[in-house]
């Protein structure tokens, strides 16, 4: 298993691995729709603002998570939004997901960021040192219809004080449906 920060020329590769992934999890539709999400997020979401990091076996993806920018303009610290994130549906239950967002919590930290936050179940992501929070520690871009998966960590050893002001995803996930 080897991982990489390096997208470019996998991009249509990286986009069927999430439709393939979620078509098998939760049906056509929303393979669809996490595919259509990838693609938009490579396509408009500008470099300083997406890192996505890959699980290679054999040259080929077993797993990928990307992160973006999650701006709050009235807090100097950088926090990087953690969605999505796919493992090969063969290869699930394997610590692959783990180990690759380990690696993609590390590569962020290093390049700068002070917190990640992400939105799921807290069970799975509780396993990488995310914790459950409140809008009041951190609003979200959007209304969350699921606000029990609104989760944080805090990258730099500090404790996680709340987030200030309103926060702002990138253009790609600005739409309700994800939230
Ligand atoms: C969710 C997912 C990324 C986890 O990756 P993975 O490599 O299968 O998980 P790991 O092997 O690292 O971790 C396995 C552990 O997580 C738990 N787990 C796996 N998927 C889970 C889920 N969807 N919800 C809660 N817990 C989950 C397992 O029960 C297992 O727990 P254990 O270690 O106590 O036995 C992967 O199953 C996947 O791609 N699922 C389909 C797409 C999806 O739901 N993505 C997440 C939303 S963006």
């Amino acid at each position: 298993m080897q991982f990489s920060a390096d997208y470019s020329g996998r991009l249509p590769e990286i986009a069927e691995h999430f439709r393939a992934v979620f078509s098998a999890s939760e049906g056509d539709s929303e393979g669809d729709l996490i595919a259509a999400l990838v693609q938009e997020m490579f396509a408009s979401t500008a470099d300083p603002d997406l890192s996505a990091f890959t699980a290679l076996e054999d040259g080929s993806i077993a797993g990928c998570i990307l992160f973006t920018r999650l701006s709050y303009e009235q807090d100097s610290r950088s926090a990087f939004l953690l969605s999505p994130v796919a493992v090969r549906t063969q290869r699930q239950g394997q610590g692959i997901g783990q180990a690759l967002i380990r690696h993609g919590l590390t590569a962020v930290r290093q390049h700068g960021a002070d917190v990640a936050v992400t939105y799921g179940d807290p069970s799975y992501y509780g396993k990488t040192g995310f914790r459950q929070i409140t809008e009041s520690q951190a609003a979200a871009p959007l209304p969350l219809s699921h606000p029990h998966g609104w989760q944080a960590q805090s990258l730099t050893g500090a404790e996680l004080a709340p987030l200030r002001g309103p926060s702002r995803c990138v253009p790609a996930l600005n739409n309700p449906v994800y939230w």
